[in-house]
């Protein structure tokens, strides 16, 4: 089965006037994005992304990455926001729990993050993890000057050097940035790394079927031509303004909510592993609606975990909420509840049961009580978690904003509203070229 879309628990909320008007503004913001006539139009490569990427440009990722896996026991991968969510989202997706705690090794490596916070000690332990480890090195950022990876990369390519040598650290080093310009394409270039190039038309945010979210992924030893495959199968789904497009349905009904005072999103889980799957969809809903002081707040709780801490607000505190369920039919291992003579505990009325029944009852009931309670309930429904399923879930949201972006009426591929903070902290930081700034923030303090 597919993944599929339900909005029966949104429609009590909203008049059928309300869901009839917004549908021909929803087809023509999908026109829009297919056309290439809004906002942002020069960021629209990844909507034919998947169906471009051809197997040579699949097979040769994994050729670098199979080259890192046969030298190194970690492989840290350097990025931030788009340059980095997006992996981590699907190998912890992918990843058994607890395999992070098991010791890497030549041929098997642990994928582990940097350069996506400025934490001294999150730099100190992670260096003193890799000493003595045979380690490599993806480092990613599209415009090859962003303060945090570029941080950790210095630091860390210098570990690495010198623990193997200015060339053996070459070898062990693959850099995915712009086909010409920034800072990292020129060092790549003095330095000889593997290169990998992220195209000028697909933002960060946009980039996860790229190198940058496919070269760490295919690292984590993952099969990245089953991903492609599922996210060319949903572009060729969600491509054309048609009742069974179901990123249609997405963005036009979770702008009819907003329109009618439902102004945050909260993604809802019932698998620890898609984590970071709604981290990933928090920055692209996040950077993508968020301006022109316009945009659903994009929120996201793993329940039943939060439903022991969020689950009284999201009951019964201000009715200006939503919930998406990002529910899977099946999960991959069987654990069955034991039956126990002395009962104490009261639970042989499960005993026998799967673990998921129990889970999937708490997600029904849960779903209930929250629409019993006045929030509306949008449910995307995925059959497992693997790399088919992850890549129709990362274009179906991918193409959705795009249009859910349109739907809002601001440009979804722009994020001015990052630069703020940078040119405050490089004022603080006395960058060269930023004198003026430097004295102005000064007088502030
Ligand atoms: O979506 C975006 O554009 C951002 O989140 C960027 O990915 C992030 O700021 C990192 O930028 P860069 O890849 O240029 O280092």
């Amino acid at each position: 089965m597919p993944l599929t879309i339900s909005t029966t628990d949104v429609k009590q909320f909203v008049t059928p006037a309300q869901l009839d008007a917004i549908v021909p503004e929803a087809e023509a913001a999908l026109r829009t994005v297919n056309d290439g006539t809004g906002a942002g139009n020069d960021f629209l490569g990844w909507t034919d992304l998947p169906t471009r990427t051809d197997d040579a440009l699949l097979d040769e990722i994994k050729e670098a990455a199979d080259g890192l896996r046969s030298r190194c026991e970690a492989v840290v991968c350097i990025g931030i926001g788009g340059s980095y969510l997006g992996a981590k989202a699907v190998i912890e997706a992918l990843s058994d729990t607890f395999s992070a705690l098991e010791p890497g090794r030549i041929g098997a490596p642990k994928v582990l993050f940097a350069g996506h916070n400025i934490g001294e000690d999150y730099l100190y332990d992670l260096q003193k993890y890799l000493e003595g480890k045979q380690f490599g090195i993806i480092v990613i950022s599209k415009s090859g000057t962003t303060t945090e990876p570029a941080i950790a990369f210095r630091i860390l390519r210098e570990q690495l050097e010198k623990a193997v040598g200015r060339q053996a650290a070459a070898e062990r080093i693959i850099a995915i940035t712009d086909a010409h310009r920034g800072a990292l394409r020129k060092l790549a270039t003095d330095e000889g790394y593997k290169t990998f190039v992220i195209e000028d038309n697909v933002g960060g945010r946009f980039s996860v079927l790229t190198p940058v979210g496919l070269v760490p992924v295919a690292v984590a030893g993952f099969d990245i031509h089953a991903l492609v495959k599922g996210a060319r199968d949903m572009q060729r789904q969600t491509a054309d303004p048609t009742p069974d497009n179901i990123a249609l349905t997405y963005a036009a009904t979770r702008n009819v909510l907003y329109r009618s005072g439902k102004h945050t999103e909260i993604l809802v889980n019932y698998n620890p592993r898609l984590h970071f799957v709604a981290e990933w969809w928090k920055q692209l809903y996040g950077e993508s609606e968020g301006k022109n002081n316009r945009g659903i707040f994009p929120a996201a709780v793993d329940n039943s975990t939060d439903l022991h801490s969020m689950g009284q607000w999201i009951q019964e505190g201000e009715r200006t909420i939503f919930e998406t369920v990002i529910s899977v039919d099946k999960v991959k291992h069987d654990v069955v509840i034991p039956t126990d003579s002395d009962n104490l505990d009261a639970l042989n009325y499960l005993a026998g049961k799967h673990v998921d029944e129990v889970n999937k009852m708490a997600e029904l009931g849960t779903r209930l009580a929250h629409v019993d309670g006045g929030v509306p309930n949008i449910r995307i429904t995925i059959p497992e978690v693997d790399e088919y399923n992850l890549g129709q879930l990362l274009y179906f949201f991918e193409k959705a904003c795009g249009i859910s972006g349109y739907l809002l009426g601001v440009n979804p591929f722009n994020q001015p509203g990052v630069e703020a903070y940078k040119r405050n902290m490089f004022a603080l930081l006395s960058k060269p070229g930023y004198e003026k700034e430097t004295e102005a923030i000064r007088a502030r303090l």
